[in-house]
């Protein structure tokens, strides 16, 4: 049984990211405006996933960065998150867009009702408190389908010694820039104890986290081209820095 103060994360989190979806957008990361960087994630996505009009859930979608890629390509999409704010925001760009996107306010371990032929997330295992679970409810919900977990590594965390100096330096050009901030707060001390995976999964925690899940056998690859896509938009001194490694880990049929 959780205690009453781990009980309420869940909450917390719901609420930070309430408040996070006033600015979310601001970071390019979350929402591509360069040509480039926008195609070069529509041809990773269709690459990763069953050919359009497949159902795809979008799991923690946030202010729909998958969700909208997806829906343009003429995926049926699905997005689903605990977050009435980030959800409102996603809205208001699909209405925008003029994009059909079905939209589901649950927690990750309660996917909506349907049987989709994949499950997609993108940077939301990290901030579940039971990830395993998560796993094994989604697969539940494609039983037949497949698992798409695209994530990053931020702050280069056991990477070699080279991507660990770019990442420091990154920060500290973050610092030293002091933009405006798309993470107005951070999460408490108390959220991140109840969080196996806070701060970032690595790939060798993704990939044994899927495969003591029922998706089993998992597949991993680096995104290089998002990688290219996001460096070219970069100044002179960015480009020197680089930028982190994005990944893909993909499970299931
Ligand atoms: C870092 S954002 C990622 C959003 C989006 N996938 C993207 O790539 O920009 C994490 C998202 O996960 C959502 N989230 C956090 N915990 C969740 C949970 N337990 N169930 C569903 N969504 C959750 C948050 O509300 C937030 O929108």
């Amino acid at each position: 049984m959780p205690g009453t103060a781990e009980a309420g994360v869940p909450n917390e989190i719901r609420d930070f990211w309430d408040e996070d979806a006033a600015t979310y957008d601001r970071s390019s990361a979350h929402y591509p405006r360069r040509p480039q960087e926008r195609a070069a994630w529509s041809a990773t996505l269709r690459r990763l996933l069953p050919a359009p009009p497949a159902s795809v859930l979008d799991m923690g979608a946030g202010t729909g960065f998958l969700s909208l890629l997806l829906a343009a390509q003429g995926y049926r999409v699905t997005a689903a998150d605990i977050s009435p704010g980030m959800l409102a925001k996603l809205r208001a760009k699909a209405a925008d867009m003029e994009l059909a996107v079905t939209v589901a306010e649950t927690d990750a371990l309660h996917p909506p009702e349907g049987r989709f032929d994949a499950i997609v997330e993108r940077h939301l295992v990290w901030t579940l408190p039971d990830p395993a679970a998560a796993l094994a409810a989604w697969h539940a919900a494609a039983p037949d389908g497949r698992l798409v977990l695209i994530e990053g590594t931020w702050d280069g965390r056991r990477t070699a010694v080279l991507s660990q100096f770019r990442a420091r330096a990154r920060m500290l050009a973050a610092l030293i820039r002091q933009p405006e901030p798309h993470h107005p707060r951070q999460y408490t001390d108390q959220m991140n104890a109840a969080l196996p995976f806070n701060g970032g999964l690595t790939p060798d925690d993704a990939v044994r986290l899927v495969e003591a899940s029922p998706w089993g056998r998992a597949r991993i690859e680096r995104l290089r081209d998002i990688e290219w896509a996001v460096t070219e938009g970069l100044g002179p001194l960015d480009s020197l820095l680089g930028t982190h490694a994005r990944w893909a880990l993909t499970a299931g049929r």
